[in-house]
């Protein structure tokens, strides 16, 4: 049930890419003192890993664990590990669930809810012009902002609308319930949901069912004008309809974090477009020193042989 152990301590395999390695083993080691904690470099006996710290880990990686029993994924979106070919049936795969990670999430949603709210782009516009051109945005109350994907991150960013007095709403696969916030669920209310809402924030995980859900088809649904800011993922977002529709002021303004194709190769036409904003995949990263403390935490559960938190559904895809 726990892996197995090499030693006296039970075996953890750390095969992270992308991130700051020294300082997430250390915050592991620090963390998770009764374990093992191995990384690829150390040529650890592979066949009795149990379990193991992952994220853009090297192709094949997986087939080379037999004994592998829960994968847990550094980060929130856990899609790729679910597409590895590799990854066994029985393989228990654990999300990210950082508060750093939220924090972060709710600041950049924020932010860029609040610029649009408060017309930032027209002011920035009106200052090339050199014209001095005062306009009042609506009350908070009367701005609709739609929040595509009701998960930890989502409903979170929800809620900070909420208080701070927005016209919030949220879609989500099934229903759900959020103070204060009118919920939509299932596809055939994804259109009701677009249709009011002028700041549109996509939150959604990646999976079979979402990939391309910003189509032309519900860009078009959405009231003319309209803000898309992307925090989930490129795949979601149809990049050609987008474009179409930010020439055409269907969509007044974009805030892209997440791409098709990252880094965003430099003769992408995102990184010239005047109505979108570039932001390299930053909106909200995993906080080593919270999140190592949250997985150390959820590790130990499963070490005492409690079930673990925050278990992806493999059927669902997040
Ligand atoms: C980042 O995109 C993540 O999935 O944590």
């Amino acid at each position: 049930m726990t892996g197995t152990q090499v030693g006296d301590k039970p075996l953890l395999l750390y095969a992270c890419t992308g991130v700051d390695d020294n300082q997430w083993l250390a915050a592991m080691r620090r963390e998770l003192p009764e374990l093992d904690i191995r990384t690829l470099a150390d040529d650890p006996p592979l066949e009795q890993v149990g379990m193991a710290f992952i994220w853009k880990y090297p192709a094949g990686l997986l087939a080379s664990l037999p004994r592998l029993c829960v994968a847990f994924s550094l980060g929130a979106g856990v899609e790729s590990i679910l597409r590895d070919p590799d990854l066994r049936e029985d393989v228990t795969v654990v999300r990210m669930v950082d508060p750093g990670l939220a924090i972060g999430m709710n600041e950049f949603v924020l932010m860029r809810v609040l610029h649009y709210h408060r017309q930032m782009p027209e002011h920035a516009e009106n200052q090339r012009a050199h014209r001095w051109a005062p306009c009042v945005p609506p009350l908070p109350e009367d701005r609709r902002v739609g929040i595509l994907g009701l998960g930890e991150l989502g409903s979170r960013c929800a809620r900070t609308l909420v208080n701070l007095g927005f016209d919030v709403a949220g879609w989500a696969r099934s229903p759900r319930n959020i103070d204060g916030v009118t919920t939509f669920a299932g596809r055939e209310q994804l259109d009701a949901f677009l249709a009011r809402t002028e700041i549109l924030v996509c939150l959604l995980p990646l999976t079979t069912a979402t990939a391309n859900i910003l189509d032309r088809r519900a860009i078009s649904t959405l009231p003319r004008g309209a803000y898309l800011i992307n925090v989930a993922r490129g795949q979601h977002v149809v990049d050609e309809d987008l474009l179409a529709a930010l020439d055409s002021g269907q969509l007044r303004g974009a805030t892209l974090d997440v791409f098709r194709e990252e880094p965003l190769p430099s003769t992408h036409p995102f990184w010239s477009h005047a109505k979108i904003t570039v932001v390299p995949h930053v909106s909200a990263i995993t906080q080593v020193k919270s999140a190592a403390r949250t997985v150390a935490a959820n590790i130990r559960r499963y070490l005492a042989g409690q079930p673990l938190q925050n278990v992806v559904d493999r059927k669902l895809g997040y």
